[in-house]
């Protein structure tokens, strides 16, 4: 699968090693920065990956800042993009099936490697359920879009 991952200097290290893991699992990863510790501000990563994955040019996202947080505000901004911050896989497995999450992100600072490693693989596994529930809900997410 097309992925697009980033971060900021909070997320550096997980980040780098998500993605030598998706890599390793056979993943087409472009890695969109940062490219180093020295502090970066979140919102520039979480601009590129949500605009990367909206064009097209990867089919998910992966965000890492701190906290997962803050990456997540800045994501969701972007139209198109539903960007979820979790720090488990179940909620990384709703996110998919209920939400159609087309980016995760996770914080640096909250969970461990493995957790990290096992959120983004249900993340990448999991089917949207294309209930009719939730078709609706998203539509209605997609609507909020238009009346900002
Ligand atoms: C950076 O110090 C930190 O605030 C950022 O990575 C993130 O956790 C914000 O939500």
């Amino acid at each position: 699968m097309k992925i697009a991952i980033g971060s900021d200097h909070a997320g550096f290290v997980l980040k780098n090693r998500l993605r030598d893991q998706l890599i390793a699992d056979g993943h087409d990863v472009v890695d969109l920065g940062a490219h180093s510790t020295v502090s970066s501000d979140y919102p520039d990563y979480a601009a590129t990956v949500g605009n990367a994955v909206v064009a097209g040019m990867a089919v998910r996202g992966v965000l890492v800042c701190g906290t997962g947080v803050g990456i997540s505000i800045a994501a969701n901004k972007v139209h198109g993009v539903r960007a979820a911050a979790v720090s488990e896989p179940v909620s990384a497995r709703l996110a998919r099936s209920h939400n159609d999450a087309n980016i995760i992100c996770v914080g640096e600072r909250i969970v461990g490697i493995e957790v990290a490693f096992e959120i983004v693989r249900v993340f990448l596994e999991t089917p949207f359920s294309e209930g009719e529930r939730h078709i609706r809900r998203i539509d209605k997410v997609s609507q909020l879009e238009t009346e900002e």
